[in-house]
């Protein structure tokens, strides 16, 4: 489909935002990082698996931890899913479709760093990944944010939460598995430079036509969930993740809302319709709420901190 076929509503903001594409994917390219998968691993520290059957004490690691890496390489393993997904809002001879080819070009690499480091080391369960990653890739779950305006809004919230979720985790590792860290370190600065793309379109987007984003970014904000639901025992590796202090709903209000919203200053942003207005409140009603389940969860664990429950046998 050309950018002349698209419905008047979605053309308007595909066709005004090009050079802003343009601006943004140019400024990406003026900074490449050029890291090479192979040369981040110790390949003499591996072990073959039929000798050495994987167990827990190859590399002791709290169950948290051990959940965070599983999920997070599962889902740079589902990439094929989120590249058709871009690309069916990038219609052919616009330039954010040479970006989409440019983002896919560097999100491949991480999975693959990440499951070299992973067998190398041990640190989880190699048949249980595969077997996830079987099971997961057979579903092709993603989410389809319905327009472009929501589509830029979720991957902004979502490369902010990776980068987030892929930092914390490198933080849980042992002091003494460097190679996991830099592997970590590495991913975390792709998706940082692609969370900067996605946010400053949105804030283009936003002056171009700061309706339709003020109610997709609410639309997003709301809806937000850590993409997974088709990785086998996704809920539970999720509380997990949340309880080890690596990503919840703490760091999902204060290191990816918070900083995001601000940024685009969606408190202050005038002339808007009264369908966006109301789109406002509800996203500011729904911070508050946000706001208030965190302080509880954070009061809840500092007395359980200072008054540990007794152990029932
Ligand atoms: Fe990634
Ligand atoms: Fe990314």
């Amino acid at each position: 489909m050309s950018i002349k076929q698209l419905p008047n509503s979605k053309t308007d903001l595909l066709l005004e935002i090009a050079p802003d594409v343009e601006r943004l994917y140019n400024r990406h390219l003026e900074a490449p990082r050029l890291w090479y998968p192979h040369e981040q691993i110790n390949w003499g520290q591996g072990q073959n698996f039929g000798e050495h059957a994987w167990s827990e004490s190859d590399y002791p690691l709290s169950a948290g931890v051990r959940s965070s890496i599983y999920v997070n390489l599962l889902t740079e393993d589902n990439l094929p899913y989120y590249t058709n997904t871009l690309l069916s809002h990038a219609p052919k001879g616009h330039p954010i479709r040479e970006w989409n080819h440019q983002w896919t070009m560097e999100e491949n690499r991480h999975a693959m760093v990440m499951r070299d480091w992973v067998h190398i080391t041990r640190c989880i369960d190699p048949t249980l990944l595969e077997d996830g990653r079987r099971v997961q890739m057979k579903k092709g779950e993603v989410p389809q944010p319905e327009s472009f305006a929501d589509l830029i809004t979720y991957v902004a919230f979502q490369e902010r939460a990776t980068q987030i979720a892929h930092r914390n985790t490198g933080a849980h590792l042992p002091k003494d598995d460097k190679m996991g860290r830099n592997v970590l370190a590495l991913v975390a600065g792709d998706e940082t430079k692609h969370y900067l793309f996605y946010r400053d379109l949105a804030m283009a987007a936003f002056a171009i036509d700061p309706s339709t984003m003020m109610v997709a970014a609410a639309k997003q904000a709301q809806a937000f969930a850590m993409p997974g639901t088709g990785i086998p025992s996704f809920t539970r590796h999720a509380v997990r993740i949340a309880r080890e202090g690596i990503y919840g709903l703490s760091q999902f209000l204060k290191d990816v809302l918070d900083p995001v919203l601000n940024l685009w200053d969606v408190d202050h942003i005038a002339g808007l319709t009264m369908e966006a207005e109301k789109a406002r409140a509800e996203l500011a009603e729904m911070i508050k709420q946000l706001s208030a389940t965190v302080e509880r969860m954070a009061q809840k664990a500092a007395a359980l901190a200072t008054n540990p429950k007794p152990v029932t046998l």
